[in-house]
């Protein structure tokens, strides 16, 4: 379960070798058919850059999230040094020799700690890939890392947290008024006060054989929105019916936000639920802080009612969090098939 030293490889381990025809047996795990795996041909087009001061800003986020189930945002209210200091903590994390991280090495289901892609047990390949799980306070296992010095680490964590949920919590706001959910009716389907949060730090080493191998292979979220920071290295992809898959590139002072799975059972499918991957290169090495929101795992999660009208029918049975997680990881990543009503 630890991940590979890879600082000291100079060329792609077959463990890490991912075949071309792959692909396409991962999109229909996920049920996603159509568009060329190989080539973009999009002509530039990609997921829309929003302003969230603009006046328009519902509009433009409920229709970003009906065509694409992602959009950039700008002007989100997160401080640009914060970020930056948390890309920072980041890349002194990652750039610690490997005894040093494992030290904190997640234990299998454990929430917080350093280790291989979650997804990972979903693939029969590893990925070019490390990460760092926090949920909550970060401390114990960053006091692992580094015994004297982990107080700026967890502070900079928690306030990031803090501020992420904020903007969540904002954006989900957003997102039912442009669904005409009134807030009285939207705690029925996101919950009051105690939704929950996680960061995912993560880091894409310069890899010999891009190629051949996968940053992080194709998945959907299970969360209601992810808000991700992405350094300025391109490599995120979204799968998009007719187009392929599409590059999200990095704008520098915006986050990307993107839909996950449980919005999409929520809107009963009226948001689309968005496959996702990222792409190494040769020579740069790509950072990226993913934080993923959601409501808490005994909270039941079904269709919206006046979704379902326009659709006339729901497309979804109610699940809790945890039974959708369980079904989840039961069937490689690709549980939405098995929750239609
Ligand atoms: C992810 O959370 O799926 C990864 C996001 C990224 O590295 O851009
Ligand atoms: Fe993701």
């Amino acid at each position: 379960i630890i991940p590979l030293d890879f600082s000291s490889v100079g060329s792609l381990p077959d463990s890490h070798a991912w075949l071309q025809s792959d692909d396409e047996d991962y999109r229909h795990r996920f049920s996603f058919n159509g568009g060329s795996c190989s080539g973009y041909d999009g002509a530039g087009l990609s997921i829309p850059v929003i302003d969230l001061l603009d006046p328009n800003a519902t509009e433009l986020i409920g229709l970003a999230c009906e065509n694409w189930g992602a959009f950039q945002l700008r002007n989100h209210g997160i401080s640009r040094n914060l970020i930056e200091e948390v890309e920072l903590e980041a890349k002194h994390l990652f750039a610690l020799p490997t005894e040093q991280k494992v030290k904190a090495l997640r234990s299998p289901g454990g929430a917080t700690g350093y280790g291989r892609a979650r997804i990972s047990p979903f693939f029969p390949k590893y990925m070019w890939h490390e990460g760092f799980t926090i949920m909550g306070s970060p401390s114990g296992d960053a006091k692992k890392i580094w015994p004297n010095g982990s107080a700026r680490f967890c502070d900079l964590m928690e306030e990031y947290q803090k501020q992420m949920k904020v903007l969540a919590e904002q954006l989900t706001h957003i997102i039912f008024k442009f669904l005409n959910i009134s807030e009285e009716e939207k705690i029925n389907w996101v919950g009051s006060t105690n939704s929950t949060g996680a960061v995912q730090l993560n880091s894409y080493p310069c890899c010999p054989e891009p190629k051949r191998a996968m940053g992080l292979a194709p998945h959907t979220d299970t969360s209601l929105l992810t808000i991700v920071h992405q350094s300025q290295t391109t490599g995120l992809q979204i799968f998009k019916e007719g187009l392929g898959w599409v590059p999200v590139h990095p704008h520098p002072s915006a986050l990307v936000v993107n839909i996950g799975d449980l919005f999409h059972i929520i809107s009963n499918a009226r948001f689309p639920c968005v496959l996702h991957r990222v792409t190494v290169n040769r020579t740069h090495q790509r950072y990226s802080v993913a934080y993923f929101y959601g409501p808490p795992v005994d909270y039941v999660v079904s269709p919206i009612p006046a979704t379902v009208l326009n659709k006339s029918v729901a497309r979804f049975r109610s699940v809790t969090v945890k039974e959708y997680i369980g079904i989840k990881a039961k069937n490689l990543g690709g549980a939405l098939a098995l929750i239609s009503a």
